[in-house]
C-alpha cells in the first residue's frame, strides 16, 4: 500500500547560473547561462517522496507574488497534496541563488521569506494529514520552534519522524527523542555533535559521532557521505552502504534531499535499513547525473537501476 507522508518545510525557487568554476570572496565568474528551476529542501523531499510512489502531504508557505503560484502549481504537477499550503501576503516566496560548476558542485545562498513564517498553527491546522501519515519529513529551513512543535505532534500520533538537520543549525535537546531517523552529512553531524570536522575522518570515526546522536535519543543515524555513501548507524549496529557510481555527474543539489526522501518512504513501506539505503543511495545517484533539484527518479527507474547494479552492505567491526 502507498505510504503516507508528510512534510512541513521549506519551498524556494532555485535562481541557478552555470560557471565554469565557483568564485572566491570578491572574485567575479562569468558564467554560461541562467535558469530557474523549483526547489527548497522542504518541496525537494516531497517532490521526491512523491514520485517514488508515496502520497504525500506538504505544509509550508508561499508569496502571493509571481513565484508562489509557479511553485504552487510544481507541487500539483507532483501529485503533491497542497491542501495545508498557504498563500501569505507578508513577505516574498522563498528564493535560493545557487552557483554551480562544470563537476556539479554548488554554492548556495537562501533568502528564506515566506519559510520564515511557517508556524506551529500551520502544523495544528493540517494535523489530520499529520495523523494520518506514517512519516513526518523535516528539515530545518523553517523556524526552528515549528520544526520542534511538527516532530512532537508526529511522535505523539505514533508517526516516525524523519530528519534532514540541514543547513546545520543546533537543536534542542527536546527534540531527538521524537525522531526515528535523521540523515546529516559530515558538516552537520559535527555540528550537532561539536566536534571538528576533517576531510579525511575515517567510518569508525563518523560512526562514533553518529552514535552520540543515537545516545540523545534518535533511532538510527544515516550519515550522507557524498561520493562514499552513506553510514547508517544504531545502538547495535553501524553499515557502510558505499554509493553507486554514475557519469557524468552534472548537478549534485538536493541529492541530500532525495536520500532522505527515499529513505523515509522505504522506511515506511516497512523495508530494513540497509535496504532503505541502498534505495536511497540509488536515488540519489540517478539525481545528481540530472539538472534541478526536482529533477528526481521515478519508482521504476530506480527500481530498473537497483537490478541493473550490485548492492553492497558492510557491517563495520
Ligand atoms: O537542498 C537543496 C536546496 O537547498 C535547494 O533546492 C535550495 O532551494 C536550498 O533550499
Amino acid at each position: 500500500m502507498k505510504p503516507i507522508i508528510t512534510v512541513v518545510g521549506s519551498i524556494h525557487m532555485d535562481f541557478y547560473i552555470h560557471l565554469p568554476k565557483l568564485p572566491k570572496e570578491d572574485e567575479t565568474v562569468v558564467g554560461y547561462e541562467f535558469k530557474m528551476h523549483p526547489g527548497g529542501k522542504g518541496a525537494n523531499q516531497a517532490v521526491a517522496a512523491a514520485r517514488l510512489g508515496a502520497k504525500v502531504f506538504f505544509i509550508g508557505r508561499v508569496g502571493s507574488d509571481f513565484l508562489g503560484p509557479m511553485l504552487l502549481e510544481n507541487l500539483r504537477s507532483n501529485n503533491v497534496d497542497v491542501s495545508y499550503l498557504t498563500v501569505d501576503q507578508s513577505t516574498h516566496t522563498g528564493v535560493a541563488f545557487i552557483l554551480l560548476n562544470s563537476r556539479g558542485e554548488n554554492m548556495i545562498a537562501v533568502a528564506p521569506g515566506t519559510d520564515s513564517r511557517v508556524s506551529p498553527d500551520d502544523v495544528d491546522k493540517a494535523l489530520p494529514a499529520v495523523k494520518s501519515s506514517q512519516a513526518l519529513l523535516l528539515q530545518l529551513e523553517i523556524p526552528m520552534e515549528t520544526v520542534v512543535y511538527a516532530a512532537k505532534r508526529a511522535w505523539e500520533a505514533g508517526s516516525m519522524v524523519v530528519l534532514n538537520p540541514a543547513p546545520a543549525r543546533p537543536l534542542p535537546d527536546e527534540v531527538y527523542r521524537y525522531i526515528y531517523a535523521m540523515t546529516p552529512n559530515r558538516v552537520e553531524l559535527a555540528m550537532l555533535t561539536q566536534s571538528n570536522f576533517t576531510q579525511n575522518m575515517g567510518l569508525i570515526e563518523v560512526a562514533r559521532m553518529a552514535r552520540v546522536l543515537v545516545d540523545r535519543g534518535v533511532r538510527c543515524v544515516i550519515v550522507t557521505l557524498g561520493k562514499g555513501g552513506a553510514l547508517a548507524v544504531t545502538q547495535d549496529d553501524a553499515l557502510h552502504i558505499p554509493a553507486f557510481e554514475v557519469s557524468p555527474v552534472v548537478d549534485t543539489t538536493g541529492a541530500g534531499d532525495v536520500f532522505t526522501a527515499a529513505l523515509t518512504v522505504a522506511l515506511a513501506e516497512g523495508k530494513s535499513l540497509a535496504d532503505a539505503c541502498v534505495f536511497a543511495n540509488a536515488a540519489a545517484a540517478i539525481k545528481i547525473t540530472r539538472f534541478g533539484a526536482q529533477a528526481t527518479p521515478t519508482r521504476m527507474e530506480v527500481e530498473e537501476f537497483i537490478a541493473s547494479r550490485r548492492a553492497d552492505v558492510k557491517k563495520l567491526k
